[in-house]
């Protein structure tokens, strides 16, 4: 098969990238990319581990073809902080101590922004239903559902203060 120039907005910059048709979104930015933030754990769906977005959404690299992405938006981990600020997200994961062995925790704080983007005051129903296809082996993920309604309350204070 035939490689192909595709061109993708990765973390906010446009990259020209050669893909054949069967390579996986996941190799290509660990392997290629060296974004390594984006983790390998089952490869066949069920482990989250490879969480990214495109277009806002979130996806699972592993199931997910390079190709697939042509002219579409693909945010991972090492693009979240902006301008050396971290998100809320991350910052909240940090406040609650919302990890152990880290390898969840790059696809549990996409999930979690992607949770806020769409319901930006979720119950903790809401959150543990959210992730419910991310799995933890470490935390139990008490900490983790704390660090995001955390980070949902501190959103909602920030907008609250920015409308005062
Ligand atoms: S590595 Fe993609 S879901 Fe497990
Ligand atoms: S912190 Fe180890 S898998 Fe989640």
């Amino acid at each position: 098969m035939q490689p192909k120039s595709i061109t993708v907005y990765l973390n906010h910059e446009p990259r020209e990238w050669r893909v054949h048709p069967n390579d996986l979104l996941l190799n290509v930015l660990r392997e290629h990319e060296a974004l390594t933030g984006t983790k390998y754990g089952c490869g066949i769906g069920e482990c989250g581990a490879c969480t990214v977005h495109i277009d806002g959404e979130p996806v699972l690299s592993c199931l997910t073809l390079a190709i697939a992405c042509e002219d579409k938006s693909i945010l991972t981990i090492e693009g979240l902080a902006r301008d050396g600020k971290l998100d809320a997200v991350q910052t909240a994961f940090l406040d609650h101590s919302a990890f152990q062995c880290g390898f969840c925790t790059s696809d549990m704080i996409l999930m979690t922004r992607a949770l806020l983007n769409e319901i930006p005051n979720p119950t903790e129903e809401q959150v543990r239903d959210y992730l419910r296809g991310n799995l933890c082996r470490c935390t139990g993920y008490a900490s983790i559902v704390r660090a995001a309604l955390g980070a949902a309350t501190q959103e909602a204070n920030a907008i609250g203060a920015a409308d005062a």
